[in-house]
């Protein structure tokens, strides 16, 4: 079934066509709402958090290394161009197809700690200091750390639909990490939709995983598309270069438009489970 997701951004309405099996689903709210990470944050009724994590150059270090992993991406997928003078914000004029971009996007969707020359599990132990619990970068369920490089090109709809990873048992007792990389503003943020990790299920109507396809892409996590009651509605926090957003995976997110005119957008997704002791 086709279903138009109408969603707002900072009150500006977007529409797109996705391709699904929708459901409502059962009278329950997912979200703990008293044992979660972000329990001890005052935030949490919002359930997503601006916070600094990065000391010195360590920003920029890893910047780079994004940037050498795109590098190597591009590499990959045989695409001609010029290391010197390549930069990140103009990635679309180098990858101009979406043919080369789904090359790219699928080595960059499924890194892990050792492909970067950047220590994540100390970012995990930070954000885990912050928070009052102790996170890592491992996922025991998948046996590996999970990093995705996320590239939405201009005028494109390089995006996810609005979703929770909390979906998928992998991501259930986790805290979101998303860090701004290249051409990140308030025309191409993460949107978030604050205070949608306390919506039951009952009032949710969505796809089943790998159940969503908008324009020709299948998408890993469930699709939402719909709330009871009330409009899809999403802000854009925009975390400042250095800063980093956190959220419950249960928050609905995505559906990050790139509205900025010849600017590629970069950011970088990391996911730090709690460890139970
Ligand atoms: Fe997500």
């Amino acid at each position: 079934m086709n279903k138009i997701c109408k969603i707002f951004i900072d009150d500006k309405l977007y529409e797109f066509e996705v391709k699904g099996d929708f459901f409502w689903g059962e009278d329950k709210l997912l979200f703990n709402v008293k044992d979660s990470v972000i329990s001890k944050m005052i935030w949490r009724d919002k359930g997503y958090g601006i916070v600094n994590t990065f000391i010195k150059d360590e920003f920029f270090k890893l910047k780079s290394s994004v940037k050498d992993n795109i590098i190597k991406a591009i590499e990959l997928s045989n695409i001609d161009f010029n290391k010197s003078t390549f930069t990140l914000d103009k990635y679309h004029e180098i990858v101009d197809t979406d043919l080369k971009h789904n090359k790219v996007i699928d080595v960059t969707r499924n890194l892990e700690n050792t492909d970067f020359d950047f220590d994540i599990e100390v970012l995990a132990k930070r954000v885990g200091n912050i928070l009052g619990y102790k996170l890592t970068s491992w996922v025991e369920e998948l046996q590996k750390s999970h990093i995705q490089i996320r590239i939405s090109r201009p005028n494109s709809l390089d995006i996810n639909p609005p979703h929770r990873d909390g979906y998928l048992s992998f991501w259930e007792d986790i805290i979101n990490v998303w860090i701004p990389i290249e051409g990140c503003n308030e025309n191409s943020s993460l949107p978030v939709f604050s205070g949608s990790h306390l919506i039951n299920e009952s009032d949710i109507l969505r796809t089943k995983s790998k159940g969503a396809e908008i324009n020709g892409n299948v998408y890993n996590v469930p699709c939402i598309i719909e709330t009871k009651d009330e409009d899809i509605k999403m802000v854009r926090p925009n975390p400042k270069e250095g800063e980093i957003l956190i959220f419950t995976p249960f928050l609905i997110h995505g559906a990050g438009v790139n509205k900025n005119k010849n600017i590629t957008r970069v950011s970088l997704e990391l996911r730090f489970p709690r460890i139970n002791n």
